[in-house]
């Protein structure tokens, strides 16, 4: 063989070997650029070094399971110290997490302190035993949006693990959620889902695809994690499986024995119990019930009510011990209305306050699936600037965080707008405040919401096609002089300004700021 011949088959050889090494990197790219194509990454990556994120104040009630895992982003392992923990309680210095029962009644302000290689961090955290739960709004998944009728303990069990893995946790989401779907029912495509509704005692019977409540409440709860049920006042839930109606006691005990932290009860078949024109008693009634059994069970249950805001429910939805409720009907079929449901809502932010969150429905970005089919999971065709309005909107209103989407197919593009520390903040800030409106016009419109350290989070919104130069005046936010600028999507500082922010907001966007002295 001549040299020349030979160098061409060397120089072959090479080229193929060098594919094949590529390969996965070409897969993986592939698979990540079907999630990042939504657009640019505005939140920084978090550092090395520890944060801990969540909210400042929590609250439980005496003498109940105490279980909470610090959220905190940074380096694996974090070494957890607290000062000041009371004796019923205990951490895991290597999860983060505590556990064991509420103390007597009081406030119990604890020093956390997490450390790794790279440095450390503290924060406060103030533990509220008494009778108020849900102190800041919800935060976690719930899978209607992604699995409808197709969720499974199989999948319950990987959310839980992605909320994990992929660092939800870490900044503040808790509580995994099945909704409906997780009984029985007498018709069904899915003979798995078809069988009794109860056993001989009346005990509602789950599906074959949930083997072992227990063993699935107790696997999320390993994790720190929280677990939410799903089920219905009426005799049939919205997707025809065995609700709750003259079982509600049995039910809710049921639930509290399998350790369930949280229940969504959908009004659903008992709308053909109430009839027509239902009194406000009416609407009432089985949310009342309700309320009155969860609280009397032995463990705390953050109750969710979801009658699409009939009566309207955010004028008497804590009277019913309620913590959260829907004020309107599923949001999968209005999302291309996020800029109007989010502004009907601000309509009724008086009547948000710590323990009493309207709910304007899940967070739904990433894979979803279609409401409209009940479809498998598609990546959102919502424009990557709406997302981050979507995001900061739930934010400003103080909404529950509740993500809504396929947890396999997370990618970083969803992640940086699910995960920003510094929005979530304003979410999560212990005043409860729901941000007001102190200007609209046909493009644009500004939210306002303030917080307990005296600072404003500021919503700057324009709904137009093209980009819009919007400005908010320190005037109109009843403050004057020198004032410092944060830029939160990107976690920047701005600098100072005496008298005003001007600023161009993205198509269908946002830019979200933090005003402070
Ligand atoms: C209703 C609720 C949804 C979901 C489905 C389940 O439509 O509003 O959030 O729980 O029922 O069937």
């Amino acid at each position: 063989m001549n040299i020349k011949i030979f160098s061409r088959i060397l120089g072959l050889m090479a080229v193929i070997l060098l594919n094949i090494a590529l390969l996965p990197t070409f897969c993986n790219a592939k698979k990540l650029s079907e999630g990042d194509k939504n657009g640019e990454i505005l939140t920084p990556a978090p550092n090395l070094n520890p944060r801990i994120n969540g909210p400042l104040v929590y609250g439980c009630r005496p003498g109940h399971p105490f279980l909470y895992r610090i959220p905190c982003q940074g380096k694996r392992p974090i070494a957890f110290k607290i000062k000041g923990l009371p004796s019923e309680l205990k951490l895991d210095p290597v999860t983060g997490i505590i556990s064991g029962t509420v103390p007597g009644k009081g406030v119990y302000e604890i020093l956390i302190n997490a450390r790794n290689s790279e440095g450390k961090d503290t924060r406060k955290l103030k533990i509220v035993a008494g009778e108020q739960l849900a102190l800041t709004p919800p935060m976690g998944w719930n899978h209607w949006y992604a699995h409808y009728d197709r969720i499974t303990d199989k999948m319950m069990r990987e959310a839980a693990d992605v909320m994990i893995s992929s660092g939800m946790a870490d900044v503040g989401y808790q509580y995994v959620n099945i909704d409906d779907c997780w009984m029985n029912a007498e018709k069904n495509s899915d003979p798995l889902r078809v069988g009794p509704l109860r056993d001989d005692k009346g005990n509602v019977i789950p599906n074959k695809h949930f083997p072992d409540m227990k063993g699935l409440t107790t696997y999320i709860h390993t994790k720190g994690l929280k677990a939410g049920i799903y089920t219905s006042p009426g005799p049939r839930t919205c997707g025809g499986f065995a609700g709750a109606w003259q079982h509600e006691d049995q039910d809710a005990n049921q639930f509290a024995n399998w350790g369930f932290d949280f229940l969504k009860y959908d009004w659903c078949s008992y709308g053909e119990l109430a009839g027509e024109n239902v009194s406000l008693a009416g609407f009432q009634k089985p949310y009342q019930q309700m309320g009155k059994i969860l609280k009397s069970q032995d463990r705390d249950i953050v109750f969710n009510l979801c009658q699409y805001g009939m009566g309207d429910v955010w004028k008497w939805g804590g009277e019913v011990d309620a913590h959260c409720w829907r004020t309107g009907g599923d949001l999968g079929f209005e999302l291309d209305r996020i800029f109007d449901v989010a502004l009907k809502n601000a309509q009724i932010g008086q009547y948000n306050k710590p323990g009493e969150w309207n709910d304007p429905d899940y967070i739904q970005i990433g894979w979803i699936g279609n409401a409209n089919k009940m479809g498998i999971p598609e990546l959102t065709p919502m424009p990557a600037n709406m997302q981050y309005a979507y995001m900061s909107l739930w934010s400003l209103l103080a909404a529950p965080l509740i993500y809504s989407g396929d947890m396999s197919k997370l990618d970083a593009f969803t992640l940086n707008i699910l995960c920003n520390p510094e929005v979530i903040a304003v979410n999560q800030d212990p005043l409860g405040k729901c941000a007001e409106v102190i200007h609209r016009d046909s493009v644009s419109f500004i939210m306002v919401k303030p917080l307990s350290d005296g600072s404003t989070a500021v919503g700057l919104f324009n709904r137009g096609k093209t980009t819009a130069d919007v400005s908010v005046v320190w005037s109109e936010l009843k403050i004057s002089g020198d004032h410092h600028v944060r830029d939160l999507w990107r976690e920047k500082d701005l600098g100072f300004s005496v008298d005003k922010f001007s600023t161009a907001v993205p198509p269908e966007g946002v830019v979200m700021i933090r005003i402070s002295k």
